[in-house]
């Protein structure tokens, strides 16, 4: 484990610091092809992840890789457009860094999104679901090694990972754009293979229902930083066994970009109020 220090942070915010006179108030990481909503940011400012002091860069089809900052629905904000995600190879100490970049240039609200596929039957391809909890099952986490006591404590609590308070604002915007969103535990693996039948009725039993490859590791970093979370889930397929038929990217890109506009309407509707 080669954990990234608080002056590593503290360089990459100051370069951040350096281009732009906006002090982000929430952090937003989109998921596979959510990144869209970059494209709502107003007086936006385009930084490629390769122009930034320590980032890592991102490899997978559908990620552009560079960080905006900017306003969303009048709220400065920070957005990743392309994450990090440890079958790429990365660390779970990457995955943290750019959560506590977002922590150090002002952030105090992290929205995270997934592509993610659903276990629960009651869901369908193109529910989004409000994250109530997590299952970490990648065997990794981003707090291993010395802690620093500047970024957080050594043993964070994680009995509200996901704020209740924010939880509730999602579905009230939901429900004032007359929809309604699902709620659940979504359970994150390592990947790059989707799961088998047997692992999905697993993962049901375990009390999962969804399922994807990020997202947990951003999540313990955020929670280790103080930051308050929220996370949306992009039901964009139902796991591996449910229907007859089987799991593709493809379906993955399909999906998300056909719930987009109600993805987005709720992101830009929940960010004035966090
Ligand atoms: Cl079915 N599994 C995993 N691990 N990730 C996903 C997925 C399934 N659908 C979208 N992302």
């Amino acid at each position: 484990m080669n954990t990234l220090t608080n002056a590593q942070i503290q360089e990459a915010a100051a370069y951040i610091q350096s281009l732009t006179a906006i002090r982000p108030e929430v952090g937003l990481i989109m998921g596979s092809g959510l990144g869209v909503l970059g494209d709502h940011i107003t007086d936006a400012v385009v930084i490629p992840y390769h122009d930034i002091p320590h980032f890592p860069i991102s490899t997978v089809e559908g990620h552009a890789g560079e960080l905006l900052i900017g306003y969303l629905s009048d709220r400065p904000v920070v957005l990743m457009r392309g994450r990090f995600h440890m079958y790429e190879g990365y660390g779970p100490e990457l995955t943290a860094f750019p959560v506590r970049v977002m922590k150090a240039i002002g952030a105090s609200k992290l929205v995270v999104t997934n592509a993610a596929g659903g276990i629960n039957t009651n869901f369908q391809a193109g529910d989004l679901m409000i994250i109530s909890d997590q299952i970490n099952l990648t065997g990794r986490n981003p707090l291993i090694g010395p802690n620093d006591n500047e970024l957080g404590v050594r043993f964070p609590d994680m009995s509200e990972a996901y704020s209740r308070r924010l939880r509730a604002l999602a579905h009230d915007t939901a429900k004032a754009q007359g929809f309604t969103l699902q709620e659940g535990v979504y359970l994150s693996v390592l990947g790059p293979s989707y799961e088998t039948p047997a692992e999905i009725r697993m993962m049901r039993t375990l009390g999962a229902d969804a399922v994807g490859m990020s997202t947990v590791a951003e999540v313990i970093a955020a929670r280790h930083a103080g930051l308050e979370v929220l996370g949306i889930s992009c039901i964009s397929n139902m796991a591996s066994g449910i229907l007859d038929q089987p799991l593709s990217h493809d379906e993955v890109m399909e999906t998300t970009e056909r719930v987009k506009s109600r993805f987005l309407g709720l992101v830009k509707g929940v960010v004035p109020s966090l």
